[in-house]
């Protein structure tokens, strides 16, 4: 077929088995078509399988029902073309910043000069400049998270893919990481696809939103969203309060079915 999607993802299902307890069937028939450089947000209820097809399309395990495609190829495992951010920063906690961030240039082979200064590059765009030498353990979350956004970040990859990467943020910074990712999407070639559970900030980064429905996950409806990110009054204006508004209504919906429908 000759069409563009640089992520094909086709009735996909998963169930999850666990040793003990009960299956859970998390998505069903989840099909998303991402185009290279594009921005999508995934919206949906807590336990939708947002997560779970995260990490499907990061190769963490195996797409068992329906297929993912990058570029064609089947996803066989994580590689080095997608960098993710877990929704819980996975953090080396016997590594300081720096080396968090340098662990992955490191084992790209990146020549040491050059992986020096890119270090020092992202720990000062993410705001951690002084904090170099610190551990997690001696970091807030809000610090963690945006040392494994650095970290990522600085891989360099073709698809980004963020669970929740701000939401631990004060809004502040929240914003501040926003308008970064942006800048950095718009100077980069990279497809991304964000998780989030605020409606805004999905409708603000995204080209189109993903709207799921409660569990078992599947797509909704997908709402395109896109607005001009270099107007600083963007969040006022009518068009863009109004697209909110309609996400707002779509999600609250489900949200609503996922209460009653959550096993007590
Ligand atoms: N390892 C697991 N074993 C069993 N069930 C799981 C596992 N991980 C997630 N789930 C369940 O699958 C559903 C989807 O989870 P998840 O992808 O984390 O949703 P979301 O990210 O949208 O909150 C939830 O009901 C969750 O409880
Ligand atoms: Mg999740």
């Amino acid at each position: 077929m000759s069409d563009s999607a640089q992520i094909v993802i086709d009735r996909v299902s998963h169930l999850y088995r666990p040793p003990r307890g009960r299956e859970v069937l998390a998505l069903e028939d989840v099909s998303l078509r991402v185009t290279s450089r594009e921005f999508v947000a995934l919206l949906g209820p807590s336990g939708c399988g947002k997560s779970t097809l995260l990490y499907l399309i990061g190769g963490f395990f195996p797409t068992e029902i329906g297929s993912i495609l990058i570029d064609g190829q089947p996803v066989g495992g994580p590689g080095p073309d997608r960098g993710i951010v877990f929704q819980h920063f996975a953090l080396f906690p016997w590594k300081t910043v720096r080396g968090n961030i340098l662990y992955g240039l490191e084992r790209q082979g990146m020549e040491r000069g050059e992986r020096e200064k890119r270090v020092q590059d992202f720990i000062e765009l993410v705001g951690l400049a002084g904090f170099e030498d610190s551990y997690p353990s001696q970091l807030s979350g809000g610090m963690k998270q945006r040392t494994a956004i650095a970290r990522t970040l600085a891989i360099d990859p073709k698809i980004l893919l963020m669970d929740e990467p701000f939401g631990a943020l004060d809004a502040q910074t929240r914003h501040l990481m926003q308008s970064e990712l942006l800048s950095i999407w718009q100077r980069t070639p990279k497809t991304v696809i964000f998780v989030t559970h605020d409606v805004q900030e999905a409708v603000y980064l995204a080209d189109r939103v993903a709207v799921m429905s409660a569990r078992p996950g599947r797509i909704k409806t997908i709402v395109d969203t896109k607005f001009d990110k270099n107007d600083p009054n963007i969040f006022k204006a009518k068009a863009f309060v109004d697209k909110v508004d309609e996400i707002w209504n779509l999600v609250r919906v489900e949200a609503i079915k996922a209460q009653e429908t959550r096993p007590s």
